[in-house]
C-alpha cells in the first residue's frame, strides 16, 4: 500500500504471474465489496455509531464511537449544527467519506460525541481562470479537485499520490507530494482562503465562521490544525496553467544514495526516490515539467492504486502469514525481487498513451499523471483496494517521518550500517514497494515542516494478533528510532504509530502561537479529544506501558515484557544507535 504509504505492491500483476498463490484455498473469504464503505457505521439511522481508519484499525486497536453522525450538506446546515452542538457543549469532529489518516484524529471521547461528516460538501464553488484559484467545499476529493482544474487549463503542481483523500483532510494533517522547488510540495502552503466553522459563546449564537487569507496571521494555524480548530468548509488554492511532464525512473545501486539525495532533489522538479534497501537498490524518479507542445499523453495509474482481486490480496496475504511464523526471510526476500522486479516492467503503472507502456520518459498531461487512484471505481464485487479491511487482505504499520537535509545523509548511512548487518531484514517492507523518499520544504504553518527535508514513508506487516512479534521488527524499531529520535525527525501527522508522536510537538518552533490560535478558536476544546490533547503536547499519555506494547508501537520498550519475553524477544538496545531500546529475537545478553 502505498505510498501511503503507498506501497503496496503491485498485486495485480504478482497475482498474474505467481500461480503458486492461486492454491490457498481462498474462496471462502470472499466478500461483496466495493466501492469502499463509509469509515462511519451507525446502528439504527445516525445514532450509536462508530468510526475507524481506512485499513479498519487504529494504531492502538481503539474502537471509537459516537452518539451520531450527521451528513451536512451546505455550509449553513454545518453552522447551524456547530451551533447546536456547541450549545449543548457537545464535543464534536470532523469526518470525511474515507477517513485515509492512520492516528486515531478522529476519534471522540467517551460514546457522546457528534461526528461530522464532509462527505456531501463535495462540490467546486469557483474556478477563477484569471486569478488561478479553484475554491472547493472541504469535502473535495484530490480526484475531484484535479479534474475540475484540469477542465479550466489549471492544476496545482505538487499533491499527494493518491486522489482518495479530501481537501480539507489533507490540509488538516499538512500531506504533500514532492519537490524542493518553489513553494515546496506541502498543498497547505497553496492555500490563499480558507473558511473555518468554530464554536462560540451565546452572544455570538454559539458559532463563528472565519474567513481567514494568505498573508493573515491565523492561516499559520488554520493551514494545518489536526482538526482542532473547527470545521473547515471551504479552501481556495492557487493553481499554475497546465502543463507537461516527463518521466523515467532510473534503478541503481543505492551505494551512493546518500550523497544522490541531496542534488537529486535540486535537479528535477518532481524528484523522489523509492529505495529497496535489501535489495541494495533505488529507484530515481526523474522528473520533469516539459513544454505544452511535447507531445505524449501518458497516465500514471499507479499499480498500487489500481483495484485488486479479493482473492490475490487474501493469498498474499496468507503467504505472508506463513513466511512470517516459519521466520521464512529467503521467501521474503524472493517475494520482494518479485514484486518489486514486476511494478519495474510494468513501469510502476505508467502508459505512455493510456493503454501501454512502450519506454520511457512517459510524457503527459499534469492531470493525468500526478496522483491516481483507480480502485476507487472498480465496482466489481470481487476487486477491491488493497487496502480494504472486507478482505483479509494487506493489514499494516505505517511509519513516515521528514529528516532535514542537513542530516538525512547519515540516516541513509545509519540505515545501510543496520543492512550490513542483516542483510534481509528488510525484505518484508520492499514486499510493499520499498521506501518512499520525497522532497518537502520548510512551511510557515505553525504545524508544518520546519526545515527542508526528506520524508521517508514506510509500511510493513502488522499481525491481526498484537502480541505476536514481527520478523525483523529490532530493525524496523530501530530505524523508526534513528528517524525520529537521532535525527529530530517529524512525524507525518496522518500516518505513524502511537511512539511517533512522543514529544513530537516540541520540534515545532511555534507550537506555542498554534495552542493560543486554539484558545481562540475553540477555548473549551469540543473539537479536542484526549489524543489530540496528548499529541500537542497538553496532556501526558502518548505512549501506553503495558505487556507487549512496544510490539504495536504503543511504547518504545524498556523492559522485556513490554516485547514478548515467552516468544523470544527481548527488549535491547540497537545496534548501530545505542540510545534505541528494540524488541530482538537474537540477544539475549541483559541491557
Ligand atoms: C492510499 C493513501 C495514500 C496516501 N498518500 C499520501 C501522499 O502521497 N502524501 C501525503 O502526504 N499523505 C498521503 N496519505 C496520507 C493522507 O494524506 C492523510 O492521511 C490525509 O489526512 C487523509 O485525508 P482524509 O481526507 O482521508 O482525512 P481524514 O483522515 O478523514 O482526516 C484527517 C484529519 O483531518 C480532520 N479533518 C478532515 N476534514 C476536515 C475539515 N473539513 N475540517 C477540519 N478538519 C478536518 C479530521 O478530523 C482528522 O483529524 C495517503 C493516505 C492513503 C490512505
Ligand atoms: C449500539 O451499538 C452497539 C453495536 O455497535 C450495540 O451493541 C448496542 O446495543 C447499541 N446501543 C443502542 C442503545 O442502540
Ligand atoms: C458528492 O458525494 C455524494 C456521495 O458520495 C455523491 O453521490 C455525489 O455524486 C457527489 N457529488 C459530486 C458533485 O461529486
Ligand atoms: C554501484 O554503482 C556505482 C556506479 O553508479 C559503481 O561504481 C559501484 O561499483 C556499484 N557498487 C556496487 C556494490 O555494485
Ligand atoms: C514548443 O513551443 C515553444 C514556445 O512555447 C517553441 O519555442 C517550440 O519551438 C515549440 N516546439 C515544438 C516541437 O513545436
Ligand atoms: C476492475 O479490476 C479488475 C482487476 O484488476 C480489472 O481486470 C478490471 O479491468 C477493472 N475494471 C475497471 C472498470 O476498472
Amino acid at each position: 500500500m502505498a505510498f501511503l504509504s503507498s506501497k503496496s505492491m503491485h498485486l495485480n500483476q504478482i497475482f498474474r504471474s505467481n500461480n503458486i498463490l492461486l492454491l490457498l484455498p481462498l474462496f471462502l473469504y470472499l466478500v461483496i465489496c466495493s466501492p469502499p464503505e463509509d469509515p462511519i457505521k451507525c446502528s439504527s439511522k445516525n445514532t450509536n455509531c462508530t468510526i475507524t481508519n481506512y485499513n479498519g484499525m487504529f494504531p492502538d486497536r481503539s474502537v471509537c464511537r459516537a452518539a451520531e453522525a450527521l451528513y451536512p450538506t451546505t455550509e449553513e446546515e454545518l453552522i447551524s449544527v456547530v451551533a447546536t452542538a456547541t450549545r449543548n457543549k457537545r464535543k464534536m469532529k470532523v469526518a470525511t467519506h474515507s477517513s485515509h489518516s492512520m492516528p486515531k484524529l478522529v476519534c471522540l471521547d467517551g460514546q457522546d460525541g457528534l461526528l461530522l461528516s464532509t462527505k456531501y460538501l463535495n462540490h467546486t464553488l469557483k474556478i477563477n481562470v484569471e486569478a488561478m484559484t479553484i475554491t472547493v467545499e472541504s469535502g473535495v476529493t484530490m480526484r475531484q479537485l484535479i479534474d475540475e482544474a484540469a477542465k479550466a487549463g489549471l492544476a496545482l503542481p505538487y499533491t499527494p499520490y493518491w486522489w482518495g483523500i479530501t481537501i480539507g483532510g489533507l490540509v488538516s494533517t499538512g500531506a504533500h507530494g514532492s519537490t524542493l522547488w518553489g513553494k515546496g510540495s506541502s498543498v497547505h502552503d497553496y492555500i490563499v482562503k480558507l473558511r473555518i466553522v468554530s464554536p462560540a459563546g451565546p452572544e455570538k449564537g454559539f458559532v463563528k465562521v472565519r474567513t481567514v487569507n494568505l498573508g493573515d496571521e491565523e492561516l499559520k494555524a488554520t493551514a494545518v490544525s489536526l482538526g482542532v480548530l473547527g470545521v473547515i468548509s471551504q479552501v481556495t488554492l492557487k493553481l499554475q496553467p497546465i502543463f507537461k511532464r516527463s518521466i523515467t525512473f532510473l534503478t541503481k545501486n543505492d551505494s551512493d544514495l546518500g550523497d544522490q539525495v541531496l542534488s537529486f532533489g535540486d535537479k528535477h522538479e518532481f524528484a523522489d526516490i523509492t529505495w529497496y534497501p535489501s535489495q541494495r537498490k533505488a529507484t530515481y524518479r526523474i522528473d520533469d515539467r516539459v513544454s505544452i507542445n511535447t507531445s505524449g499523453n501518458g497516465v500514471y495509474d499507479f499499480i498500487p492504486f489500481r483495484s485488486t482481486p479479493s482473492i490475490a490480496l487474501v493469498s498474499i496475504r496468507a503467504t505472508e502469514d506463513i513466511q512470517e511464523s516459519l521466520r521464512d526471510s529467503n521467501g521474503k526476500c524472493a517475494f520482494a525481487k518479485l514484486t518489486t522486479a514486476v511494478l519495474r516492467k510494468t513501469a510502476y503503472g505508467l502508459t505512455n498513451n493510456g493503454k501501454i507502456f512502450t519506454g520511457y520518459p512517459v510524457i503527459g498531461y499534469q492531470n493525468r499523471i500526478q496522483s491516481s487512484g483507480t480502485c476507487l471505481d472498480n465496482n466489481t464485487k470481487l476487486t477491491v483496494c488493497a487496502w480494504d479491511s472486507r478482505v483479509k487482505g494487506e493489514f499494516f504499520h505505517q511509519t513516515a517521518f521528514s529528516i532535514g537535509l542537513s542530516v538525512v545523509k547519515d540516516f541513509i548511512k545509519d540505515v545501510q550500517k543496520l543492512i550490513e548487518l542483516e542483510p534481509k531484514a528488510l525484505c518484508g517492507l520492499e514486499q510493499y514497494n520499498g521506501i518512499l523518499m520525497r522532497y518537502v520544504k520548510a512551511s510557515s504553518a505553525y504545524l508544518g515542516k520546519q526545515e527542508d527535508a526528506v520524508d521517508f514513508d514506510i509500511t510493513y506487516y502488522r499481525s491481526k494478533d498484537p502480541l505476536k512479534p514481527r520478523l525483523f521488527e529490532d530493525i524496523l524499531e530501530e530505524i523508526e528510532q534513528l528517524g525520529l529520535f537521532k535525527y529530530g525527525g517529524l512525524p507525518h501527522w496522518g500516518k505513524n504509530r502511537n511512539l511517533a508522536f512522543d514529544g513530537a510537538i516540541k520540534k515545532y518552533k511555534n507550537a506555542g502561537e498554534f495552542l493560543k490560535v486554539k484558545e481562540v478558536y475553540d477555548s473549551s476544546g469540543l473539537f479536542s479529544s484526549e489524543w489530540t490533547d496528548q499529541v500537542l503536547g497538553l496532556k501526558e499519555g502518548v505512549t501506553t506501558v503495558k505487556d507487549g506494547c512496544a510490539l504495536e508501537g504503543l511504547c518504545i520498550c524498556s523492559q522485556d515484557s513490554h516485547c514478548a519475553p515467552s516468544k523470544g524477544y527481548f527488549c535491547r538496545e540497537g545496534r548501530v544507535y545505542k540510545d534505541a531500546r528494540v524488541c530482538t529475537r537474537y540477544r539475549k545478553s541483559k541491557l
